[in-house]
This record gives structure tokens, C-alpha cells and sequence, in this order.
């Protein structure tokens, strides 16, 4: 498949992964995009996880036809995209491996290299391969601390890695004017954001810095959909979720035991339509994988965590939940906290000091109840409800 120019995809679908790092759910799968320029001189733009595709060298020979590859530029070294390393240097023993500085520092601990096959780039340097001029711009933190991005001056490509990607296989169409992005594709790009990328939004604030006035034409990513109809969507997308900004909602995240902080948090969620509040869910984060929470907590402003107390603490589930959020840091959310108890407050006690020592600031104290929630404990949502309300509108 050509992207453009002498620009091959040689990447491949991985729809036998369950979990992307071992931790974050795939039901659609996930591509490893990988990229191929056949010019007077040939390069390999990232590789593939090991074992994803048994073919893929042979796909990449027979593009060669028989001519050696003679850089295998390397963006970005977690192993979805580097494992492939080791068994391009075996069939191409004289390859010149490009990258940055720190990406060696690093490489040497995965794939030790010898010093022949190593050649060292800054930014801004420029490999000629003839047709196609690349030039590389470092964006530590995107999603690693060697990360880098390649750009192709000639036809204005970005090879970007992991800044631009998403989960989800390239179910048959691999570019933007030949899939329905909105079918699953972005809720998809959303949630490898937040559970991937989202941590480091400053970064990606300031490699958009770096890039800006750059003319781009394609975004190859190594994940996901490549853009040629419109490069600008994606572009702002990223720019969107990395300024935290998100739309008018809730998300009502409850741990409940036998059904009493459920039923609370079904109240809340009441409260909040009463108030004209039209997207609303309710989620149960002992069914919910945390990866599609973090996902929501990207697109709607209100978050609103309730916890029943579990023993002297707030539910594991509920732990779980917050420990992620303390480690994606997403700002600007309107956060309101509620919980019920047997003897002790610890659930919402507990949630309240972890938003706290996160500095997540809380809207409207927190609404508790003891036992079982009767009429006079519900009494208190409504108020609950109209300053989380009140907040989000602000
Ligand atoms: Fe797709 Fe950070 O690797």
C-alpha cells in the first residue's frame, strides 16, 4: 500500500492482543504502523511488535526487490514499535540504525548495538534519501523520554509515533477519507489518549509548539488511521485533549457493595437531568474497565465519585479508579464526592483526602448517607446537584 510518493505501509493489525501493555483492553484490536520509503536510498520508519506478523520482512523484501535497507529510523523504543529491531539487523547486518542521542542511551539496554550500525542524529538534521529529504524533531515525552518524530520535507509527511495514534485494527481502509472515523475510531482515539499519552498533555502542548507552521499533508502514525484528507482533524483533536478541554456532562462513577451507594448515585444522576444536564453516565467501576472511565473522564467536565466505605477505606475498585486518575492527572474538571457508610465515613472521608492530595479541587463538600439511603438523606442532592450544575456552566 503506498501513502505517497515511494512511501510504502508495512505495518500490520494485532486482533490477538487482549491487553495493550498488558493493562489496557483492545476489543477492536490495535495497528503497529510501520513505514517504508523505497528511494535511491531505502528506510525503514519503525518497526512492528515482535510476533504481530510473521511476513514482515518478507513484505518488506519484496518491496526492495533485492536492495539492501539502509536506515532503519527508530522514532520511539517501547517495544510495540522496536521489538522487530533484533530481526531487521539479522537480514540487513549493515543497516544504519537512526535516532537521537538518548534513544541509544536507551537501546542499548533492549538491543545492544554494535557501533557500526549506529548512527546518531540531532534535531534538525537531514537524511537524503534522494526524492525524500527527513529531518527530525525530538518530543521527549510523547509518549517516552527519547521520543522523536521524523518529517519528510518533500511531500510533508509526519512520521509522528505514538502522537496522533489509537487503538482499533485498520479494519480494511488504513486512511481518514476511506474510513468512517466516527463508527469507533475516535471514542478509540480518545480512550489510547487518556490511557496512554494523556499523562504527558504538557509535552504534547509543546511539540505542537515546536511543530507549529510546519506544513503537513500526511500524519503517519505508528497507531491508527493515517490522515491525508484531513491532517487538520486530528491535529485538533490532540490540541483539544491536551488542553483539557471537554464538553458539557457527567460522568457518575459509584463503588457499591450491595446496591445502597448505587442507588445514591442514581439519585445524583436524577438530580443532575432535573437541571437540564443531557449527558449523563453512570458507571459501576467494579464492571467498567478503568481504561474506558479515564476515556470519559477526557470528554465530559463533571466527574462525580461516590464510594461506599470498605472496611476502614473506600472499595478497591474505587482505589483503583483514583490511583489511575492521580497518575493521568487530567485538569479542569468540575469534581463532586459522595459515599455511604456503615460506622465510618471512610469512603467519601477517604475520596476526600485523595482529591486533596491530588489538588483536585471539590465541588459542594460531599454528600453522604448511613445504611441504607432514605427520602432526608436524598434531600441533600438536590442542592448537591445545582452547584456541580452551577460549576460546570461557570
Ligand atoms: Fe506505541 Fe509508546 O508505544
Amino acid at each position: 500500500m503506498i501513502i505517497s510518493n515511494k512511501v510504502h505501509y508495512v505495518g500490520t493489525n494485532d486482533r490477538k492482543k487482549h491487553l495493550f501493555e498488558n493493562n489496557w483492553p483492545l476489543p477492536y484490536g490495535v495497528s503497529y504502523n510501520s513505514y517504508l520509503i523505497a528511494d535511491e536510498h531505502t528506510a525503514l520508519i519503525d518497526t512492528i511488535e515482535y510476533g504481530s506478523n510473521p511476513d514482515y520482512l518478507h513484505d518488506i523484501d519484496a518491496i526492495l526487490e533485492g536492495r539492501p535497507l539502509e536506515y532503519l529510523i527508530v522514532n520511539h523504543l517501547e517495544p510495540d514499535h522496536s521489538s522487530m529491531i533484533g530481526e531487521v539487523l539479522r537480514a540487513y547486518p549493515s543497516v544504519k540504525v537512526v535516532s537521537n542521542c538518548k534513544t541509544f542511551q536507551l537501546l542499548q539496554n533492549y538491543y545492544p548495538l554494535r557501533q557500526e550500525n549506529i548512527f546518531q542524529i540531532k534535531e534538525g538534521d537531514v537524511l537524503e534519501l534522494g526524492y525524500h529529504k527527513l529531518t527530525f524533531v525530538l518530543v521527549p515525552w510523547v509518549h517516552w523520554p527519547e521520543t522523536m518524530v521524523t518529517y519528510d520535507t518533500t511531500d510533508q509527511i509526519l512520521f509522528s509515533c505514538d502522537a496522533f495514534g489509537s487503538f482499533g485494527a485498520l479494519d480494511g481502509g488504513i486512511f481518514d477519507d476511506t474510513v468512517n472515523f466516527e463508527l469507533f475510531y475516535e471514542n478509540e482515539m480518545r480512550r489510547y489518549y487518556s490511557n496512554i499519552v494523556g499523562k504527558w498533555s504538557n509535552m504534547v502542548q509543546k511539540a505542537f509548539a515546536k511543530l507549529a507552521g510546519v506544513p503537513i499533508k500526511f500524519i503517519c502514525p505508528s497507531h491508527g488511521v493515517i490522515w491525508r484528507e484531513n491532517p487538520g482533524k486530528v491535529l485538533a483533536l490532540y490540541d483539544k485533549w491536551s488542553r483539557y478541554e471537554a464538553q458539557e456532562g457527567f460522568l457518575v462513577c459509584y463503588a457499591s457493595m450491595y446496591g445502597n451507594t448505587e442507588k445514591f448515585a442514581e439519585a445524583i444522576a436524577k438530580k443532575l437531568s432535573e437541571k437540564g444536564i443531557k449527558e449523563i453516565r453512570v458507571i459501576d467501576v467494579s464492571k467498567t474497565h478503568v481504561s474506558y472511565i479515564l476515556s470519559d473522564i477526557w470528554k465530559y467536565k463533571g466527574l462525580v465519585l461516590g464510594s461506599c466505605a470498605y472496611n476502614t477505606e473506600m472499595h478497591p475498585m474505587m482505589a483503583m479508579l483514583t490511583h489511575e486518575i492521580s497518575i493521568s492527572a487530567p485538569k479542569n474538571r468540575v469534581l463532586g464526592i459522595f459515599g455511604g457508610s456503615s460506622w465510618n465515613g471512610a469512603g467519601a472521608k477517604d475520596l476526600r483526602a485523595w482529591a486533596e492530595k491530588v489538588k483536585m479541587p471539590v465541588t459542594a463538600g460531599s454528600a453522604e448517607f448511613m445504611g441504607r439511603p432514605f427520602a432526608q438523606d436524598l434531600e441533600q442532592l438536590d442542592a448537591f446537584a445545582q452547584a456541580l450544575v452551577d460549576e460546570i456552566r461557570k
